[in-house]
């Protein structure tokens, strides 16, 4: 298990962890390295090699207890400092805590479970119906993440060649969110079990903008050791070494 971090001097939400009038220097040193009274480097790697190991997609675990606000904050302050394109920071957080809306999506995601349950059969189809898909209502909150590819447009450093490399950067935030809510003992779900047109309707998201994932958050019992996919039997994870691989790309 993870332990809950010491330091609580990290990124804000409003960016002030950035500002250096605002940085505790007894908590940060600008080179990178350790301060002095805190975890070494070795302990900083080891903690967070295991929240990485720790962090799993969570369906069935959410116990919807509240989450504390400084929390919340703190863990959508990590999903803010992630690297981006140009510094062009694409993304928006919607916290959704309405549960009209969260029914309303929730029924969405039940018939698009039921689209992609039409295209299996067999055994594939037998597995399928024991997984569980989501935990909208049972979560706490859910947070809409999307991407807004005229945020620092039009001269994005780095973005003329792959247009993608916007979408990226809103999958980094994501993913900071994942281990910061990790770390603070929370689960997150990804949902992506829907069509973004209906999406953006439900939540009034102009044409332009993507909806990027449906993430539920919230305390969980606990945090399963294995994928739910892999414990029921849908896919197994790859060894490391199936995915590394020297020089070029391997042939097939
Ligand atoms: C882009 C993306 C979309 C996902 N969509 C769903 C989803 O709709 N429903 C679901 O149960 N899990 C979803 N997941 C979670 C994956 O199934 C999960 O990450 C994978 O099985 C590995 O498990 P782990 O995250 O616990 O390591 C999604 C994950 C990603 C990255």
């Amino acid at each position: 298990m993870v332990s809950a971090p010491r330091h609580r001097s990290g990124p804000q939400a409003d960016g002030s962890g950035d500002d250096p009038s605002t940085h505790d220097p007894s908590t940060h040193d600008p080179s990178g390295h350790d301060t002095p009274g805190h975890d070494t480097p070795g302990e900083v790697a080891d903690l967070f090699y295991a929240l990485c190991g720790r962090r799993r997609d969570v369906r069935g675990q959410f116990t919807g207890a509240p989450i504390d606000d400084a929390v919340l904050r703190r863990i959508l302050g990590a999903a803010h400092a992630a690297p981006s394109v140009g510094l062009s920071q694409p993304w928006d957080f919607i916290l959704v805590r309405d549960s009209g809306t969260r029914e309303a999506f929730r029924e969405h995601v039940a018939a698009e479970r039921d689209t992609f349950a039409r295209e299996l059969s067999g055994e594939e189809a037998a597995t399928f119906s024991k997984i569980k898909i989501e935990g909208i209502l049972e979560s706490t909150l859910s947070v809409v993440v999307t991407y807004d590819p005229d945020r620092g447009s039009p001269a994005v450093l780095g973005r003329h060649a792959i247009a993608d490399a916007g979408l990226y950067s809103v999958c980094l935030a994501i993913q900071n969110l994942w281990l910061a809510a990790t770390a603070e003992g929370l689960g997150v779900g990804w949902v992506s079990f829907y069509r973004e047109p209906v999406l953006r309707e439900l939540l009034s998201i102009p044409e332009r903008v993507r909806p990027v994932a449906w993430l539920c958050l919230g305390p969980v019992t606990h945090l399963e050791q294995t994928p739910d996919l892999e414990r029921h039997g849908w896919r197994s994870r790859l060894p490391l070494d199936a995915v590394v691989h020297a020089e070029r790309y391997p042939s097939s």
